[in-house]
């Protein structure tokens, strides 16, 4: 059985609160290493968006594709640094919309687009990417394999798929949220039809991510942004040691 998952509704929300936030992104930019203007909802740090540009490593003009985008900061800055195509793809239209306007400035010359589908049904055809990325959110598919499937049918045959995300150390710890437990990529995604499949451990970014939680909760939690944050770095710290964060690389078989 799985469990439940956040709504599409409830992200627009999440995302309407960030929009009016400069404090939030603000904390999560200093901590995490990236530029303020970067707008991301995830917690990879600046290096590990040079891991991802080497797993991906999209040809100028080649067709990355970015699965539960957000507003879209991470694909947009691997596009910048590589000249791929980018197609952003979330199930909150709030966020759709922040990222077809955080393009416009930081990805200029029409080189992405945005649209709203969800991670076990983008609408995208079949081989639409030749490289496909997902920032901590395989864990929001129900199950985690649907999402994993998905990156399988969109990524043409030999395409290369990054993706972070958390595993619990013992996915029978009740301290772990139920859609981390669920999350099992070494079984996944060879099932999904990947191959080549690593999962590595990556402690610095695990760190860079408390850090992030501890000033959070340190700031004054005066918008809902911000005590969003802090709610959410209250119950992280408090299963800290039960989780990895893991980065995985793949191959479409
Ligand atoms: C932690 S955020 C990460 C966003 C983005 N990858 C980043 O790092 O900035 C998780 C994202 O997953 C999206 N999401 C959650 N469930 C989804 C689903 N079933 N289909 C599509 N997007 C989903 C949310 O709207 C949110 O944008």
């Amino acid at each position: 059985m799985t469990s439940p998952r956040p709504t599409a509704a409830y992200f627009d929300q999440w995302y309407a609160d960030m929009a009016v936030s400069p404090a939030r992104d603000a904390i999560v930019a200093r901590t995490l290493g990236l530029p303020a203007e970067l707008e991301v909802a995830g917690t990879l740090p600046w290096d590990g968006i040079a891991a991802m540009t080497a797993a991906l490593h999209p040809a100028p003009g080649a067709t990355l594709v970015d699965l539960a985008c957000g507003r879209g900061g991470y694909g947009i800055e691997i596009a910048r640094r590589t000249g791929a195509h980018l197609i952003g793809v979330d199930f909150s239209e709030v966020a759709v919309r922040a990222a077809t306007a955080l393009s416009a400035r930081r990805l200029p010359g029409n080189r992405a687009e945005f649209r709203v589908g969800t991670l076990a049904a983008s609408g995208l055809p079949d081989g639409t990417a030749d490289a496909l990325m997902c920032v901590d959110a395989v864990q929001f598919a129900e199950p985690p394999l649907a999402a994993m499937a998905e990156f399988h049918r969109l990524l043409t045959p030999g395409g290369r798929l990054a993706l972070t995300c958390w595993e619990a150390v013992d996915p029978g710890d009740d301290r772990v949220p139920a859609r981390i437990r669920e999350v099992g990529l070494r079984r996944d995604l060879p099932q999904a039809g990947f191959t080549d499949v690593q999962v590595h451990d990556m402690p610095d970014w695990r760190a860079a991510e408390k850090t992030m939680w501890q000033e959070a909760l340190a700031a004054d939690g005066t918008d809902p942004a911000v005590r969003s944050l802090q709610e959410e770095g209250r119950s992280s710290l408090a299963a800290f040691d039960s989780l990895r964060r893991v980065f995985a690389t793949a191959v479409a078989g």
